[in-house]
């Protein structure tokens, strides 16, 4: 059976893109952030994980408003970034995991997930963000992704409770898979942000770390919240939370979980930075 090994949370701002790109780490608007990742970079290093399920949102790029599935996962042989946001980075395409890819399919169709599949995809800065941020210079290594679109664009939206189900499905699927490979599930965007319209800025540092306490052991607690709430309490775009429910959702089988990393820095661009990492018993 293939194991779930444990999930990581980060936020997906274009900036800290670019910001790799230019080498600004070290720069005073950076260090701090960017000091956080090495620890999860490390522990992604020692377990060795050969494929990455990463719940994102596709900000327009693949799905734009006139036609947005509500779930929607990738089955194809490799993903190309097309986000456009500072111009299109030359960031490699990443191989995809077919295999797993049909097999959650499959699963989530029989437990009643009607999720699109997409058999071509582009990605943007939801997927390649995170990919860069924990794998820097894009050494993927032998690490196959398997990309999980949740809509976070377009009201109406799934419900807190219903991306965190659907988390929970895609796990129980992991683990039917009859394969013997390590699967970290990831969950990319927020926490708490509003781009654009009157509250523009808008940043709620108390309800961000409210999440990330109880997304560890009372995921429930955040799962009650309707979006409508999430954007009265997290902004227009802390709707995001839906992908770090999801992650979590899929680690609902594992028991008890390890928090080995918390860490949460105001403000990269617009947003409230927050990164998590929860492992499962199955990681050394
Ligand atoms: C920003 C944050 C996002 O989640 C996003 O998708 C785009 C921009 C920002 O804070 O700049
Ligand atoms: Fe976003």
């Amino acid at each position: 059976m293939a194991k779930l090994l444990g999930g990581i949370a980060t936020s997906h701002i274009p900036a800290i893109g670019v910001a790799m790109d230019q080498g600004l780490e070290e720069t005073p608007y950076w260090k701090e952030f960017f000091e956080a990742y090495p620890p999860v970079r490390d522990w992604l290093y020692t377990q060795e994980p050969d494929i990455a399920i990463i719940f994102y949102n596709d900000h327009g790029l693949e799905f734009f408003h006139d036609r947005k599935p509500t779930f929607a996962i990738g089955a194809a042989e490799q993903y190309e970034n097309a986000d456009e946001g500072w111009g299109i980075a030359e960031i490699p395409p990443v191989t995809g995991e077919t295999e797993l890819s049909w097999h959650i399919v499959n699963h989530l169709i029989e437990h009643d997930f009607d999720i699109t599949v997409c058999q071509e995809m582009k990605v943007d800065h939801g997927l390649t963000v995170p990919l860069t941020l924990m794998w820097p210079g894009h050494k993927y290594g032998h690490v196959k992704v398997i990309p999980v679109a949740i809509n976070c664009e377009r009201h109406p939206m799934p419900k807190p409770s219903r991306s965190y189900a659907f988390g929970k499905a895609i796990g129980d699927a992991v683990r039917s898979f009859a394969g013997d490979q390590k699967v970290v599930v990831m969950g990319t965007g927020g926490l708490s942000h509003q781009l654009d319209g009157q509250r523009a800025g808008f940043i709620n540092k108390p309800f961000d770390l409210y999440c990330m306490e109880k997304i560890v052991d009372e995921p429930e607690l955040l799962t009650r919240y309707s979006n409508y709430e999430l954007v009265e309490e997290a902004g227009a775009q802390g709707v995001e939370l839906n992908m770090w429910l999801a992650m979590r959702g899929a680690l609902e089988g594992e028991g008890k979980l390890k928090e080995l990393h918390r860490s949460y820095h105001l403000p990269i661009s617009n947003t409230g930075a927050g990164l998590q990492l929860l492992a499962t018993n199955s990681a050394r």
